[in-house]
């Protein structure tokens, strides 16, 4: 029989040899959904477009997984009881929009708030701002989190829109309607690294009480308002958040790049590029760059090596994903990769990683 039929197992091979060096490649980094937002939509139903993309089993299993790991019982306690009271307290059209998912999704608003703010802690994270020989600027980043195999499927690159064009992009995993990074076209793009000095619950929820922003929902309204890059990094530096972060940014002309290091109230450092004394990127993982890296979790040294090995003549979107591809730069934790460049908006890139 088998010499009877045409010879599949040697088409195979030829498929394999023909597909095989692609395959693989694609496979390990394929894009995410990019999808509309559309914020001339009012904001409880602004996100139904991309929730309709998405399993809705799969959504609500993520996010009561998510909480069941990462939200302390008292907090549970507290922000579920106070659920009524939350929206009025919580700045921007965030709470109507979580309010518009947790609808869509049949769960209770306390639980979309509690996702919501469960995303904004435990991160780890590389974000790179440079300079190249020309004077242009890029950025990149990762975004290391557990839950790796949940919010792989989840990530999405979203644009949003203002009358029917796009605004700003940025990526973030469905159902959380912060950014950790994104892009204001021909003007800034931004990423945030947690800065963890500990006690993130208690100090977060008595922040939010105070009227505080949580970190995400800073940069998206940054991304969404502020008309240049010194506007941005103003912004990000002097608004009240819940809790400690870096922002890294990146602006359109030479110079114009900046790791800002965050307490809760207000600035604790301000890093920018200097080119012309040899300092033409910037690195920042989880730690104040003005302390040694720890050992244990020593991401910055290797990234530094790669950057330096690349050189400032060879610099390029690809060249900084390729840093970013650097062990333990890249590691198991980490979700997804972000190249961009405020000068070409069209080239904002994402990839959904997974190294093992
Ligand atoms: C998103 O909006 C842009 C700008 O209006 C449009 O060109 C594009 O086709 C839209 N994409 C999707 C997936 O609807
Ligand atoms: C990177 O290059 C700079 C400038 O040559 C050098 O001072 C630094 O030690 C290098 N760092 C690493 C980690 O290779
Ligand atoms: C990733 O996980 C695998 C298996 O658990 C382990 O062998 C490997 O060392 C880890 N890689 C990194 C870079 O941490």
């Amino acid at each position: 029989m088998r010499g009877a039929g045409p010879p599949w197992p040697l088409l195979l091979l030829l498929l394999l040899l023909l597909l095989g060096p692609a395959l693989p490649a694609r496979a390990a980094a394929p894009a995410p959904p990019r999808l509309n937002v559309s914020l001339d939509a009012a904001p409880g139903a602004r996100w139904l477009p991309v929730l309709r993309a998405f399993d809705p089993a799969l959504l609500r299993s993520a996010v009561l997984q998510i909480i069941r790991a990462r939200v302390p019982d008292w907090v549970l306690a507290l922000l579920g009881s106070a659920s009524a009271e939350l929206p009025r307290l919580l700045p921007g059209p965030y709470a109507e929009e979580i309010r518009g998912v947790c609808d869509f999704l049949h769960l209770r608003l306390a639980d979309g708030l509690l996702v919501n703010l469960a995303y904004e802690s435990s991160a780890f994270c590389t974000s790179i701002v440079a300079q190249d020989s020309a004077g242009r600027i890029y950025h990149g980043r990762n975004l290391d989190y557990s839950f790796g195999d949940i919010l792989r499927q989840l990530t999405v690159d979203v644009q949003f829109l203002k009358n029917g064009q796009v605004a700003f992009t940025g990526t973030t995993f469905v159902g959380y309607v912060g950014l950790w990074t994104g892009q204001s076209p021909y003007k800034f793009t931004v990423s945030g690294d947690e800065r963890d000095k500990g006690w993130w619950w208690e100090n977060a929820v008595a922040a939010l009480l105070r009227g505080h922003s949580p970190i995400s929902w800073l940069l998206r309204t940054t991304l969404s308002e502020a008309e240049s890059f010194e506007a941005a990094v103003f912004r990000l530096a002097k608004t009240p958040l819940i809790a400690d972060v870096y922002f890294i940014v990146g602006g359109t002309a030479p110079r114009e790049g900046v790791v800002i290091t965050r307490n809760r109230g207000g600035p604790a450092d301000i890093w920018p590029l200097d080119p012309l004394n040899g300092a033409w990127f910037r690195v920042e993982t989880n730690y104040d760059h003005w302390k040694p890296a720890p050992k244990r979790d020593d991401r910055r040294t290797p990234a530094i090596k790669a950057l330096n090995a690349t050189g400032q003549a060879h610099l390029s979107l690809e060249a900084l994903f390729q840093v970013l591809s650097v062990v333990p730069v890249y590691n198991n934790y980490t979700i997804y990769t972000t190249v961009m460049s405020a000068t070409s908006p069209d080239k904002y890139t994402t990839r959904v990683r997974h190294l093992s």
